[in-house]
C-alpha cells in the first residue's frame, strides 16, 4: 500500500481500511474470525526528512502495522520515502520552506534507491 502522510498522519482511507478490515476479524472474545495469512507492505511517502519520519511518527505508524499483524496474521513491513519532490516547479506555488534544488537532488539520488527497496520488501512479501 502506499500511503502518504498528510498532517502528520496516514490519510483517512488507510483509517477507513483498518476499521472495516480488522473489525471483521475480531470477536469480542479471544481468538479470530480469519484463519489465513496474509503479509502487507507499507510505503510511506512524505515531506518530511527522515528523522521527522523515526521520531515522530513511527510510534502511532507502529499501533498501524501491529492492527494489521493482529488482523492479518502475516508480517508487516514498511518503508519510507522522505523529502519527496511535491511538484515539479516550485516557483508556481507558495512553498517558501522547501528548497527546490535539494528537493530534485534529492530525488535525483535517493528516489531510485527508495523504489529499489519497495520493490525488494514487495517480492520478499510475496515469495
Ligand atoms: C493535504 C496534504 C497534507 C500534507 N501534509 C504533510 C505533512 O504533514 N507532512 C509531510 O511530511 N508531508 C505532507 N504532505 C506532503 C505529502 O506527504 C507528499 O507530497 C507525499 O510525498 C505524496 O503525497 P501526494 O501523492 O498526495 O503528493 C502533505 C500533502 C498534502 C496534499
Amino acid at each position: 500500500m502506499g500511503i502518504p502522510i498528510y498532517y502528520g498522519e496516514p490519510p483517512a482511507q488507510l483509517r477507513a481500511l483498518m476499521e472495516r478490515l480488522v473489525f471483521c476479524t475480531m470477536p469480542y472474545g479471544p481468538g479470530s474470525y480469519f484463519s489465513g495469512k496474509v503479509n502487507a507492505g507499507f510505503v510511506y511517502t512524505m515531506n518530511a526528512p527522515r528523522k521527522y519520519y523515526e521520531d515522530t511518527l513511527r510510534p502511532y505508524l507502529n499501533n498501524v502495522e501491529n492492527l494489521f499483524k493482529l488482523a492479518l496474521h502475516g508480517e508487516v513491513r514498511s518503508y519510507a520515502s522522505c523529502d519527496t519532490l511535491q511538484v515539479n516547479d516550485y516557483s508556481l506555488y507558495d512553498m517558501s520552506w522547501f528548497s527546490e534544488s535539494d528537493k530534485k537532488q534529492h530525488r535525483k539520488e535517493q528516489f531510485p534507491a527508495d523504489l529499489k527497496e519497495c520493490f525488494n520488501m514487495g517480492a520478499e512479501l510475496a515469495a
